[in-house]
């Protein structure tokens, strides 16, 4: 694994534990960690449960009891990182967003789909996939549940960064990150709507807005969706943030279905709000990312007099995933989408079969992201998607 903080954390939790809790045809061992500080690493790799550490993502990627690297890193060094592994005849797990730009996800890719002709395996970590109430809420579309899809409304909402004097972190600068809130949580967004309508998003209308344009250096050292404040250096002590602070887009689908989008790190109160709801001839379903548990159905086939939406508690053995897991009504969290995620992924090696979401479903959303920046930098316009 390359990276160990916010998302390494997260992976290592999946690593461990998938295989005490899954019967795998696979046994997970985790051979070695990677980060640029020697002692730093070598305390993450003690904490998180890795053999050895590694100071070059290269020496890692060269190690003969590494067959699959699983990045964690910023958006910047996914291409470079994974397409080396991916030539060195390693599976890899990437991180979301899948890149920095289409032409890098373009490259990733085509070298993952060289890969694949060898027998390896790529995949990029949209962990939602595997909440198990959004695998159900595929499922149930997938079955007709929904009928004819009309609506898909997706909103992402966190508040970390309404504190004007939070500082400016690598989330913030477009050549680290790609783009703020759209590429961070848009791309969790997109993948979902895309995921559950079970067809690519056509075309798009889009804003997007930096409120805050200016922020403290950063002074001490980040870690997912916090730092130690500035100011830090430089003559103001001030850096311009580069990237998108919130954006709101509709979107087509080919089959008439309309979309609508927002993502923000500005919606005071909202920690991880990702909500999704669909709405189709048959029936409705809603979900929000902060009561996991539950799915929102509504019948629209059954007589008015009694129909409504209903709560689903999805933790039952029949629900996907959830038959390695707790009995009814003993719920799972955020975490345990890493060991699903894992889980999918040890499979597709074991099976030899392509994992799901490949890198070209990670590009398709990178399409979708570019085409959201383009259309907001020409007033809105609606701007087609490449497939
Ligand atoms: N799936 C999710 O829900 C989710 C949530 C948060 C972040 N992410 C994604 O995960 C990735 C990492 O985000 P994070 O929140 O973990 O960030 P973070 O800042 O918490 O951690 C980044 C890690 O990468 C390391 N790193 C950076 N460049 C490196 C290099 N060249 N070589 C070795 N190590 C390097 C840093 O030292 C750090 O350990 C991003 O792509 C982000 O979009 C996904």
């Amino acid at each position: 694994m390359v990276g160990y903080a916010f998302m390494g954390a997260a992976h290592s939790q999946g690593w461990r534990t998938v295989g005490r809790v899954f019967d795998l045809p696979l046994t997970p061992r985790l051979a070695a960690v990677c980060g640029r500080d020697g002692q730093a690493v070598r305390a993450a790799a003690d904490r998180l449960g890795w053999a050895a550490a590694e100071t070059d993502w290269r020496a890692l990627i060269a190690r003969d009891d590494v067959d699959l690297v699983d990045v964690c890193t910023p958006g910047d060094s996914h291409a470079e990182i994974a397409i080396a592994a991916l030539e060195a005849g390693k599976h890899v797990l990437c991180e979301k967003p899948l890149a920095n730009s289409v032409e890098e996800a373009q490259a990733m890719t085509e070298a993952a789909e060289r890969a694949e002709r060898r027998g390896q395996v790529a995949m990029t970590g949209f962990n939602y996939r595997r909440v198990p109430a959004i695998a159900l809420a595929r499922r149930m579309i997938a079955e007709g549940r929904l009928g004819t899809l009309r609506h898909v409304r997706v909103s992402y909402l966190q508040d970390w960064l309404v504190d004007p004097s939070f500082p400016l972190t690598w989330r913030l600068q477009k050549p680290y990150a790609g783009s703020g809130a759209l590429g961070d949580l848009g791309a969790h967004a997109v993948d979902l709507a895309q995921f559950l309508a079970g067809e690519p998003v056509a075309g798009v209308s889009a804003l997007t807005e930096t409120f805050v344009r200016e922020r403290p250096l950063l002074a001490g050292a980040s870690s997912g969706l916090s730092a130690a404040g500035g100011p830090g250096g430089g003559e103001s002590g001030l850096g311009q943030v580069t990237v998108d602070d919130a954006a709101l887009f509709t979107g087509r689908f080919a089959s008439g279905a309309l979309a609508s989008f927002e993502a923000t790190r500005f919606a005071t109160g909202r920690k991880n709000a990702l909500k999704v709801e669909l709405n189709g001839e048959r029936g409705s379903l809603a979900f929000d990312l902060e009561r996991l548990n539950e799915l929102f159905f509504h019948d629209h086939t059954e007589p008015g007099v009694s129909a409504g939406f209903r709560r689903i508690l999805v933790t039952e053995p029949d629900h996907p995933y959830l038959e390695a897991w707790w009995p009814p009504g003993h719920g799972l969290g955020y975490e345990h989408t890493f060991a699903h995620q894992a889980h999918d992924l040890v499979r597709a090696i074991a099976e030899g079969t392509a994992p799901a979401p490949s890198f070209a479903d990670g590009l398709q959303v990178q399409r979708v992201l570019a085409a959201v920046e383009e259309s907001a930098a020409k007033n809105s316009v609606y701007t087609p998607v490449p497939v």
